[in-house]
């Protein structure tokens, strides 16, 4: 696997390799790479001839006090996972080859709706940051197919509504949340966890099932499954942000008739903040 830093180096492999008539899959990261990501790379090859991924921790997606400066920076593992994986090429490119400058500052992609609810409310900003650097990316590898985590199933979705109401014309796949043996949902930030609150933030995937599991058997009582959840996240030593029972296509509270559903949560151990959920069909 080749790992180009320029935009102009990896045009031209794209290039050379569309010319051959190749389809080109798609998996952005930002790297401290896990099986959920590998398996992105591995549904990828199922859609495309030649995968790109990229390694960017992007600043823009993070707020004033996040986590930038910490967040795990693992590049030339990620390159030995993503090798193993038969990815073809990374493009891992320094900020100023993103960002020139001041260009950070020159247009913003904002999403609106599905993008200012929940994380977006929490993390104001986060998802313009998101929606811009994948604009970019989009621009700068023009895939055919483009995999993301349902684990981010918000991100997926503004990802989702930006490339229909931008005409990116790619396909986007939404690739079902791979968990550790105890349902903690993999994610790059779980390395911020002791291995105590590892075991204690499993919690959040037994409130998910349980919920769901309630909903499933009748209970459309929404309001009160969530204080429930969120009563039983806080015992268990979460500061709750938000769990909440949603439509999981515009990710608005959902009301007692809808069927396609998604269960969001949002919760802080000490400085970690973790997010998870569920989707399902009810009756
Ligand atoms: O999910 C992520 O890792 C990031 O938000 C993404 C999509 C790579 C954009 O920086």
């Amino acid at each position: 696997m080749q790992t180009v830093n320029s935009i102009q180096e990896l045009r031209a492999i794209i290039k050379a390799q569309r010319i051959a008539g190749k389809r080109i899959g798609f998996v952005p990261t930002m790297g401290n790479l896990h099986e959920g990501h590998i398996t992105l790379v591995r549904e990828g090859q199922k859609k495309a001839d030649f995968m790109v991924s990229s390694v960017f921790v992007n600043p823009t997606q993070f707020g004033a006090g996040e986590d930038f400066d910490k967040y795990p920076r693992t590049l030339k593992e990620d390159q030995e996972k993503l090798s193993a994986a038969g990815c073809n090429l990374l493009f891992a490119p320094p900020v100023d080859e993103m960002y020139p400058g001041d260009q950070a500052s020159w247009a913003t992609v904002h999403v609106t709706k599905v993008g200012e609810r929940h994380c977006g409310a929490s993390r104001p900003g986060h998802f313009d940051g998101v929606s811009t650097v994948v604009t970019k990316l989009f621009n700068i590898v023009q895939p055919d197919v483009a995999l993301f985590g349902k684990k981010d199933f918000q991100q997926l979705a503004v990802i989702r509504r930006m490339t229909t109401a931008l005409c990116f014309g790619i396909e986007i796949i939404g690739v079902n949340t791979v968990r550790e043996a105890s349902g903690l949902a993999m994610s790059s930030r779980n390395g911020y966890l002791s291995a105590e609150e590892k075991q204690k933030a499993t919690i959040i995937y037994q409130m998910l099932c349980r919920t769901r599991d309630a909903i499933r058997s009748g209970d459309k009582n929404f309001t009160t499954l969530e204080q429930s959840a969120n009563a039983t996240l806080a015992q268990a030593g979460f500061q709750p942000e938000y769990f909440t029972v949603c439509r999981a296509d515009t990710l608005e509270p959902a009301g007692a008739g809808d069927k396609n559903l998604v269960i969001l949560v949002a919760a802080k151990m000490g400085k970690t903040r973790l997010i998870d959920n569920i989707d399902f069909v009810t009756a």
